[in-house]
């Protein structure tokens, strides 16, 4: 079995900790990156990271990750509206777990629905780059996939 997992973000994650920082906090896309590195060696994941603001390159990125261990996908904003990346999730049949930084339930109606939660192995949300930490030890937990 792979020992891979992706970890890969969507639109305006490049502007963490500058963004909005009383709802995203202080840390960057760099941090957050750190961090999935650091868990991802204790947990002896290899830990490929990713941005994209391109809703067609996320697409790309998703079904690059057929194969590996897991995905982890903060879609951000694409998860309230994207048909492509729910397609692509269910197509590369890698588990995968939806986080957010924030608790999308606490914040405004539209954020409320994804179309990714349905193809999702879990979700996790609201505890900022934590969330990120908690989406690997979750895959790293699961059973191994055929
Ligand atoms: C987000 C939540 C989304 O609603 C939002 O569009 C984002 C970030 C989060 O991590 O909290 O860009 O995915």
């Amino acid at each position: 079995m792979s020992d891979t997992v992706h970890v890969l973000n969507g639109p305006n994650l490049n502007l963490l900790g500058t963004r909005e920082p009383g709802i995203y906090g202080a840390a960057t896309l760099a941090d957050v990156e750190a961090l999935c590195h650091a868990e991802g060696a204790a947990l002896g994941f290899a830990i490929v990271f990713r941005q994209t603001n391109s809703e067609g390159a996320l697409v790309d990125l998703i079904q690059a990750a057929r194969g590996a261990r897991g995905i982890v996908l903060n879609a951000a904003a694409y998860t309230h509206t994207s048909v492509a990346l729910r397609d692509a999730v269910a197509a590369v049949g890698v588990p995968t777990i939806e986080v957010h930084l924030s608790n999308v339930f606490a914040r405004e109606a539209f954020r409320h629905h994804s179309f990714l939660s349905p193809v999702a192995r879990g979700v996790i949300c609201g505890f900022g780059p934590q969330s990120y930490v908690l989406g690997l030890r979750a895959l790293a937990g699961l059973p191994p996939t055929p």
